[in-house]
C-alpha cells in the first residue's frame, strides 16, 4: 500500500532518526528503517552489529520485529535509508522477513541527499516462499 504524503514524511523522519542510532562499529554503514503497519502505526529500527559479525541484525528486521512483538503482524510499507547512490534496497534476508509480514508491501529506499527509489515486494522478491508454500500440518 502506498503511504499518504503525510505517512511517507513520517516514515522518512522515523527512519532518518533511527539511522542516527545505528550500532555499526564494524561496517561503518549506518542504516535506518521504518515500517507502517496495517493499523497505521510506525515502527523504526537501525542496524545492530556484533563483534561476532554474523549476528548482525539489519535495520529493516529490527523495525519489523518491534512491530511484531507489539502485536502488529501486517506491514504495508517499508522505508529504508542508506548513504548510497542510488539508495540501497533491502538485503535478501530482509526481503524474506518483509515477505512474511508484508508480501504486498510498498518499499521506498532513500538516501540523505533526498533521492528515492520506489518499488514493491512483488518486484523485490518474486515467487516468494511463505507460509502458503508449506504443506498443511494440521
Ligand atoms: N544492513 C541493513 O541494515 N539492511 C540491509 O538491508 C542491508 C545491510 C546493514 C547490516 C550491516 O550492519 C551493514 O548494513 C553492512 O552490511
Amino acid at each position: 500500500m502506498s503511504p499518504t504524503a503525510e505517512q511517507r514524511a513520517a516514515l522518512l523522519a522515523a527512519a532518518t532518526d533511527a539511522r542516527k542510532r545505528a550500532y555499526a562499529p564494524y561496517s561503518h554503514f549506518p542504516v535506518g528503517a521504518a515500517v507502517l503497519t496495517r493499523s497505521g502505526v510506525i515502527y523504526s529500527g537501525c542496524n545492530v552489529e556484533s563483534a561476532s559479525y554474523p549476528l548482525v541484525c539489519c535495520a529493516e528486521r529490527v523495525a519489523i520485529y518491534k512491530a511484531v512483538s507489539d502485536g502488529h503482524l501486517e506491514i504495508v510499507c517499508v522505508v529504508v535509508i542508506t548513504d548510497t547512490s542510488p539508495p540501497a534496497a533491502p538485503c535478501g534476508g530482509c526481503r524474506q522477513v518483509i515477505h512474511e509480514f508484508g508480501a504486498d508491501a510498498h518499499v521506498v529506499c532513500f538516501n540523505p541527499a533526498g533521492d528515492a527509489r520506489e518499488t514493491s515486494m512483488a518486484t523485490l522478491l518474486p515467487l516468494g516462499f511463505g507460509g502458503a508454500s508449506l504443506p498443511a500440518t494440521r
